[in-house]
C-alpha cells in the first residue's frame, strides 16, 4: 500500500474565477435551490491552488462539487465551493494483459465508460449510466450489478488541500469498501481528487450475474452476453426501468446504504420476518436489502410534503419539485426510525449532508 507526494507542486496561477452567492440548483441531482457565498471553477491542479490560496477563501469552508450527485445541501452554502471542470481521458500505459486509462476528475462518468468500450476496452460496463463525475466515483467506491469501481482502480492522484501537494493513491491505500473509502473519512478534507486510473484486463468476462441483469440479457433474447457492450445495454435499460432520471426527477441514487448485520441477528430476524432479502457475506455477516425492508414498511411511493420514496425503488428518495434539503433528511428519518421499530436494523445515510 502506498500513498506517495508526487515532486512537482503545481505553480498557482495569480488568479481564478469567483463567482459570489453563486446558485447551486444545477449542481446537485437533487436540484435543490441554494447558494454558496463564492464558487469557483476549477479546470486545473493549478486552479485548485490558487482558489484556495485566494484571499476571500481564507478562513472558510470549502465544497468540492463534481456531478454533485451523492449530496444533500439543506441550506445555503457558508464557504468556497469548487466546481471540478478537470478534463481530458487517455490510455498511459499497455501491457500483455491490460490498458491502463486515465480520466480527469470533472469527466462525466457515464461518457467516460462509454469512450472506454468505444475504444475497445471493456470492463467498465456494469457500472454505465451511473451519474456524477470520474472524481467523485472513488469516494462512496460506486457500484452496481456485481462490480465497484474499486475492482478496476489502479491510482488515483490528489492534491493535499494545505500544501497544495499532488499525491499518488494505489488502490489499496485508497482503502475501499462497500460505497467507502479512504476519500469518504480520514481523507475526506483532506484531499481533492484530480485523476483516476483504471486497469482493465484483456481478458474479458462478463460479469452478468446479477438478478436484474440476467433477467434484462434473457428477455434479449441472448442466451449469455456475447460482448461488454450487451452487459452495458443491458444495464442501462434496467438502471432507466427502476432508478428515476435526476434530470427529470430529482434524486442521489440510494439514499441509504445496504446494512450489514451480525449473523446471529440475522438468525433472529429471519424467524420473524421469513421474506428479508439478504446476502451473506464472507465473514459470516449478512447484508439485507434496504429497499426491501423500506418497502415492506410501506414507503415506497409515499410522500412528506414534497419530498417522497421513488415508486419504483424504495432506496430512493427523490424530489418531486421544489423541495428542501431538510425535506429529505426529515423524510429519510422518518424512514430510519420505521425500519428500526419493525427490524431492529438502522440504515446508513449513503449521500453526505450539508
Ligand atoms: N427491493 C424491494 N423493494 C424495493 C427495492 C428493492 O423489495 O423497493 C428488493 C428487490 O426486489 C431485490 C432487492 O431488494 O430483491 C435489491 O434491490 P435492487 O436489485 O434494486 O438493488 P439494491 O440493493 O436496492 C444496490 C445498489 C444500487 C445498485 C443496485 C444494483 C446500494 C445502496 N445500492 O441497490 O446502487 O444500482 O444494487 O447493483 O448498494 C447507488 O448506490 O446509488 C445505487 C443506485
Amino acid at each position: 500500500m502506498s500513498a506517495s507526494a508526487l515532486s512537482a507542486d503545481p505553480s498557482p496561477r495569480n488568479s481564478v474565477w469567483f463567482a459570489a452567492a453563486y446558485p447551486l440548483r444545477a449542481h446537485n441531482t437533487f436540484g435543490f435551490d441554494v447558494r454558496a457565498r463564492y464558487a469557483c471553477r476549477v479546470e486545473s491542479e493549478a486552479d485548485f491552488v490558487a482558489a484556495v490560496r485566494d484571499s476571500r477563501a481564507q478562513g472558510l469552508r470549502t465544497l468540492v462539487l463534481g456531478g454533485g450527485s451523492n449530496v444533500v445541501l439543506t441550506r445555503d452554502f457558508d464557504g468556497l465551493v469548487l466546481l471540478v471542470a478537470l478534463a481530458g481521458k487517455r490510455v498511459v500505459h499497455e501491457d500483455g494483459d491490460a490498458w491502463y486509462v486515465q480520466a480527469a476528475a470533472g469527466e462525466n462518468w457515464h461518457d467516460f465508460v462509454a469512450w472506454t468500450l468505444a475504444a475497445g476496452m471493456p470492463g467498465l460496463e456494469n457500472l454505465a449510466l451511473i451519474p456524477g463525475t470520474v472524481g467523485a466515483a472513488p469516494i462512496q467506491n460506486i457500484g452496481a450489478y456485481g462490480l465497484e469501481m474499486g475492482d478496476r482502480c489502479a491510482a488515483v492522484r490528489a492534491i493535499e488541500v494545505e500544501t497544495g501537494r499532488p499525491y499518488e493513491f494505489d488502490a489499496a491505500a485508497c482503502e475501499f469498501g462497500y460505497r467507502d473509502s479512504f476519500f469518504k473519512r480520514e481523507g475526506r478534507d483532506r484531499f481533492v481528487i484530480t485523476a483516476v486510473t483504471f486497469r482493465l484486463p484483456k481478458s474479458w468476462q462478463p460479469n452478468a450475474g446479477y438478478a436484474d441483469l440476467a433477467r434484462e440479457i434473457a428477455q434479449r433474447g441472448l442466451s449469455e452476453a456475447q460482448c461488454a457492450q450487451d452487459v452495458f445495454d443491458a444495464v442501462v435499460a434496467v438502471r432507466r426501468a427502476k432508478l428515476p432520471d435526476p434530470r427529470v426527477l430529482g434524486n442521489a441514487g440510494s439514499f441509504f446504504k445496504n446494512p450489514v448485520i451480525e449473523g446471529e441477528q440475522f438468525d433472529a430476524l429471519v424467524m420473524r420476518e421469513p421474506g428479508v432479502v439478504s446476502y451473506p457475506q464472507a465473514d459470516g455477516r449478512v447484508k439485507l436489502a434496504a429497499g426491501w425492508l423500506i418497502d415492506q414498511c410501506g414507503w415506497k411511493g409515499r410522500a412528506l410534503r414534497l419530498a417522497a420514496v421513488h415508486e419504483r425503488q424504495a432506496l430512493v428518495l427523490v424530489n418531486r419539485g421544489g423541495a428542501t434539503g431538510a425535506d429529505i433528511l426529515e423524510l429519510a428519518q422518518a424512514i430510519r426510525h420505521d425500519v428500526f421499530a419493525r427490524f431492529g436494523v438502522e440504515l446508513e445515510q449513503e449521500p453526505i449532508s450539508f
